[in-house]
């Protein structure tokens, strides 16, 4: 029988269309010789929905005619239960039906409630295999706050921050403002720590409009961050596959902008109207930097993939300040756009060999955690007599948990 891969895309984010176009790149991608792909479709309420409409982007014009054509589905968060499952209806009710059963999930979200480690920590409950970054990666990866705070720590450079949530700037305006004048500087970058696709995020040069972007910025995420702005700034990705103790790093690509900031459109669109994913965006690859400048951001962001213990394939985005050389990291994709497939393909990777990777990886993975110890099968309250509650019970008192 062939390993039945469930992909999972859409999802409950602004990247909910991008996810769309990333999965159907991916799930065209996998060999259909070896292995099986049922498509699980998160609406923007949502809600989970399977069936092969799913496959062609097209249908996605019309979303209610596409739900008519699938079926919602479920998982349960139960131990070893890899099931997807439909209600059937009878006369007498509905009763759960096995719809397929999955072998290994492949998540293919991007942004909030996909990336950030809530929708890992669902399929996490269940034990099934998955591809990715597992709950705390994902969490530390997607909150550019977190994210920061960990890579300064290990010595990897960042640009100066300050950041605080929209309580405090609510209450404490003032300090910050001081705060951010006396660290950092005008101009600064403001943006919500937990989005992605540059929505909420912009410039200020003074005071004036600093209060603005934040006051803007605060609509979207109750975590914000401003940022040193890099005047002359080069932006660079690169891409990272394996696992945070063996991982390769791609060719490096520059992504083409059309204003100051990346853009959605930049990034998705091409520059033109009709999104096509983040492969069809303006981008130069291989980037055309010297070697010794090439070799130091793919360490980088290898150290940036391993410090904060990344699995599968991630994207870290890197800035280069024109103006004295430095090089700072400015964020990691756990799921990154097109899953960055253009940049393995330029790195002699083809797409259907990285879809194969991801499944070993997250198999591998499993095969790992099922040696660790989670839980002691000898009862504790069998051992041992009376269980007098916490009062009575040894150990409570010198627990560390
Ligand atoms: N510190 C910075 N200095 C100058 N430009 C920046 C800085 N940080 C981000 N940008 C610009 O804003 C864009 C979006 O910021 P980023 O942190 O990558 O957020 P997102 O998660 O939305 O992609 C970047 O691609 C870049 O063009
Ligand atoms: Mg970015």
């Amino acid at each position: 029988m062939k390993t039945n891969i469930g992909v999972f895309f859409g999802g409950r984010s602004t990247e909910h269309e991008i996810s769309v176009i990333s999965a159907s790149q991916a799930m065209h991608a996998i060999n259909r010789d070896r292995f099986d792909v049922t498509p699980i479709y998160i609406t923007k309420d949502g809600r989970w929905y399977t069936g092969e409409a799913l496959f062609d982007v097209a249908n996605y014009r019309d979303i209610p005619s596409l739900l008519a054509k699938c079926t919602p589905v479920y998982m349960r968060p139960i131990y070893g239960d890899y099931n997807l499952y439909h209600d059937h209806k009878t006369m007498f009710g509905t009763t759960p039906k096995v719809f397929t059963t999955l072998d290994v999930v492949i998540p293919v979200l991007h942004g909030s409630n996909g990336e950030d480690g809530t929708f890992q920590g669902v399929i996490e409950s269940t034990g099934i295999p998955f591809a990715g970054c597992d709950v705390l990666s994902s969490a530390n990866g997607m909150d550019k706050i977190t994210m920061k705070m960990i890579l300064k720590e290990c010595d990897i450079p960042v640009v100066d921050y300050v950041w605080f949530t929209d309580k405090e700037w609510f209450v404490r305006r003032d300090e910050i403002i001081e705060r951010v004048e006396e660290k950092i500087g005008y101009p600064v970058i403001v943006k919500p720590a937990n989005l992605g696709s540059s929505v909420g995020i912009a410039r200020a040069d003074n005071r004036e409009a600093l209060i603005d972007k934040v006051d803007n910025a605060s609509k979207y995420s109750s975590r914000l961050i401003v940022e040193h702005l890099v005047e002359q700034l080069q932006e660079i990705n690169c891409s990272v596959l394996g696992t945070c103790d063996e991982y390769q790093t791609s060719v490096l690509e520059e992504p083409i902008k059309s204003g100051e900031i990346l853009s959605y459109e930049d990034k998705y669109m091409g520059g033109t109207k009709g999104a096509k994913g983040m492969q069809a965006s303006q981008k130069r690859i291989p980037a055309d930097l010297p070697a010794d400048l090439t070799k130091r951001i793919q360490f980088l962001a290898g150290e940036t993939f391993r410090v904060l213990s990344c699995h599968g394939v991630s994207r870290v985005d890197v800035i280069v300040d024109r103006a004295d050389g430095s090089v700072y990291v400015n964020e990691i994709n756990t799921i990154p756009g097109s899953l960055s497939f253009y940049l393995w393909e330029a790195s002699g990777i083809s797409f259907d060999k990285l879809m194969e990777k991801l499944v070993s990886l997250a198999l591998k993975r499993k095969r790992d955690i099922d040696h660790k110890t989670v839980s002691y099968s000898a009862n504790i309250f069998a051992l041992g007599g009376g269980v007098k509650g916490t009062k009575g019970a040894k150990g409570v008192k010198g627990s560390q948990a």
